[in-house]
């Protein structure tokens, strides 16, 4: 299969290596990370170990391919959807964090557009070279949920790449469970400077399980079937399975970059706003990077 990574980082680097063992892979990245994996290929270390060479490249427009994996920040969604947009896919996924991603990308792409979630751990250690810092799994399907041929036919060529991958029904109530991780996760983690599996000890666990809670609370509110406890248990599954791993948005307040937060916990405060619900535990979370961001004359 032909596939485009769109926005790789650190996750889509790991992800795009890990397919491009099987696939006819190319990533759309920075510079001088794009530069120097088109000239050395692409080293994973870690969990995950490999050597590979797909192409790479900064300039995403006018790609062609059976499918493009978006995996851009939530804020730079509708930028990448413009680009992919002068392209050619069969087929877009988006396996980023937070929510609101997948209809921006319908919006600006005839194909058929699939919710996806990923939960490995991934660190761009320097140009070239990434590490897989926690095993998990990829969840995709259709957006609104059902089945496709078009998901069946992703999910059959993400398995023999050696990505665990479940292509599945209820892809709007895995998005929402993704959240509550996130939600858990994310914030604290770059608030604490901590590595995920710190979440699961006091006294962050008991901040990190409110929020996650939280957020099942507002997705029941949506209409969506999904318990504290299974929210919360999904938190502790990928908090243990990437315990050695800098979140995300640890890693881009590290670099003074700007974070999901608005994606994750500001959607959760949105959307609990819209509901009637209070969520003083996201609320905080959201309100303190929100500051930080300020501070830093970012968003
Ligand atoms: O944003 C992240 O860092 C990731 O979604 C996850 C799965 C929480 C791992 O750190």
């Amino acid at each position: 299969m032909e596939i485009v990574v769109f926005g790789a980082g650190s996750l889509g680097s790991v992800l795009g290596g890990l397919l491009a063992r099987e696939h006819d892979v190319t990533l759309v990245a920075r510079d001088p990370h794009a530069a120097t994996v088109a000239a050395d290929g692409l080293l994973i270390e870690g969990a995950r170990e490999a050597h590979v060479r797909p192409a790479a490249t900064t300039d995403g427009e006018a790609l062609s391919a059976d499918l493009a994996v978006v995996t851009v920040k939530a804020f730079d969604t509708r930028s990448a959807a413009e680009t992919l947009a002068t392209g050619s896919y069969d087929a877009a996924l988006s396996l980023q964090n937070g929510m609101g991603n997948e209809p921006t990308l319908a919006e600006h792409l005839p194909c058929p557009v699939l919710a996806g979630t990923a939960t490995y751990g991934a660190v761009l250690e320097e140009p070239g070279r990434v590490r897989c810092t926690g095993v998990g799994e990829v969840v995709l399907g259709p957006r609104e949920g059902g089945a496709s041929a078009v998901a069946d036919r992703v999910g059959s060529a993400f398995d023999p790449a050696g990505l665990k991958t479940t292509v599945a029904a209820d892809m709007p109530r895995r998005l929402w469970e993704k959240l509550a991780v996130n939600a858990g996760i994310n914030p604290v983690t770059a608030l604490a400077r901590v590595e995920n599996g710190a979440v699961l000890e006091p006294p962050a666990a008991d901040v990190a399980r409110t929020a996650a809670r939280e957020t099942a609370r507002v997705a029941r509110a949506e209409g969506v079937d999904l318990a504290d406890d299974e929210a919360t248990a999904a938190f502790e599954r990928v908090a243990a399975a990437t315990a050695e791993n800098e979140s995300s948005m640890l890693q881009d307040v590290r670099a003074g970059r700007r974070t999901e937060v608005a994606a994750i916990s500001g959607y959760v405060v949105d959307r609990a706003g819209a509901a009637g619900i209070e969520v003083p535990t996201n609320e905080t979370l959201a309100a303190a990077l929100e500051a930080w961001e300020r501070g830093q004359n970012l968003g």
